[in-house]
């Protein structure tokens, strides 16, 4: 039930200090070895999935190069074009609430016909995709029964990201504080859904008649600018696009004008400065400048409207940031008189290529 929330959407984004805490409970540090020697071991890298699965699937690909590795990130229904490359040398992680997208099962398919080892990480058990994968790791966000995915891209940022922590560990780094870091994520995601639902609020009754928007980020921010934009198109049905921030000058830009809305992500501590010239230009052009930027810092000043995300860790701070903008796609979709929990014309699980 919807336990005295007006929609599960709502429920399950305020559910996410519990399912990030039951997650790392979960969380069995042999498997996460195992996946993680393969890891290490592998030519190439496959990172495969579909929608926010995807999203979450790309944060991970932005920390693999640290480890000399070759992440390839694969949109689940265009695994054909990367067939010729699958190869047994190479290692696969696929991302998976339901576990039963068709699109990411017939990628894994494709992968393990040619003997690439398949890590699935999923929030189902015994779902198509845990039976058809060598190994498994549980997210354990419990169900999630809006068709937005919110609580289950949490925890899938938090399950990859305690894989790469692995992987470090295994290279001999000393992850003290990493693992500190990722054990602190329910208390950040408490902390935030209190601190920053009120500005969200506000700022959505600013979006209602907006036609469209620009989500920008660079560096693993990109990933948590395109998941906001991703739910604001869901469930308020407002266009919205996520460009690297740096991109948008090669072209998104001609489309800004006075007051079109741009929301800027400053998840990723060191593509921070950079993402500052890239406000000042879109506010050049007119533009309405929103972002999720860190408390008691500077950024807030170079915004029209900034929600203040607590601080958190390069690990933790996707998750942070992404709160806000589920937040926002939320109160947005009520303010527009929509039924968050049932967008038009998607289903909860694709099962249909
Ligand atoms: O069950 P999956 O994680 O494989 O689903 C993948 C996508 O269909 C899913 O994330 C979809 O994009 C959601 N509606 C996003 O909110």
């Amino acid at each position: 039930t919807k336990g005295g929330y007006p929609h599960f959407m709502f429920k399950e984004i305020y559910e996410q200090p519990e399912s990030l805490a039951s997650t790392a409970a979960g969380l069995e540090p042999a498997r996460l070895e195992a996946a993680a020697n393969a890891l290490l071991a592998a030519r190439n890298v496959y990172i495969v999935g579909a929608g926010t699965s995807y999203h979450a699937g790309l944060i991970l690909a932005h920390l693999l190069p640290r480890l000399k590795l070759t992440p390839v990130p694969i949109v689940a229904s265009e695994y054909a074009a990367y067939e010729p490359l699958f190869d047994k040398d190479d290692f696969a992680i696929a991302v998976s609430q339901s576990g039963e997208t068709i699109d990411t099962i017939k990628a894994v398919r494709a992968m393990r016909e040619r003997g690439v080892r398949v890590a699935a990480v999923t929030n189902v058990v015994g779902s198509t995709l845990s039976r058809e994968s060598d190994l498994v790791i549980y997210t354990r966000a419990g169900p999630e029964i809006g068709v937005a995915a919110t609580k289950t891209f949490t925890t899938q940022v938090l399950t990859l990201s305690a894989l790469y922590v692995s992987a470090l560990r295994l290279l001999g780094y000393d992850v003290a504080e990493r693992e500190r870091e990722l054990k602190a994520a329910p208390d950040l995601a408490r902390r935030v859904v209190e601190k920053t639902a009120g500005t969200a609020k506000d700022l959505a009754r600013r979006l209602r008649q907006k036609p469209s928007a620009y989500y920008l980020g660079r560096g693993a921010a990109l990933p948590v600018a395109m998941e906001g934009a991703l739910k604001l198109k869901e469930v308020a049905y407002i266009h919205a696009e996520a460009y690297p921030a740096g991109e948008s000058k090669h072209g998104p830009i001609a489309l800004v004008e006075e007051d079109f809305p741009v929301v800027f992500v400053f998840s990723d501590p060191a593509t921070r400065e950079k993402t500052l010239s890239n406000v000042a230009e879109m506010k050049a052009r007119g533009a309405f400048a929103i972002g999720t930027v860190p408390a008691r810092s500077d950024y807030a000043k170079k915004l029209d409207v900034a929600i203040e995300v607590p601080d958190a860790g390069e690990l933790t701070a996707p998750i942070a940031h992404v709160i806000p903008l589920q937040m926002l796609a939320y109160f947005a979709a009520v303010e527009r008189g929509y039924d968050p929990d049932k967008p038009r014309n998607l289903a909860k699980t694709v099962t249909v290529e």
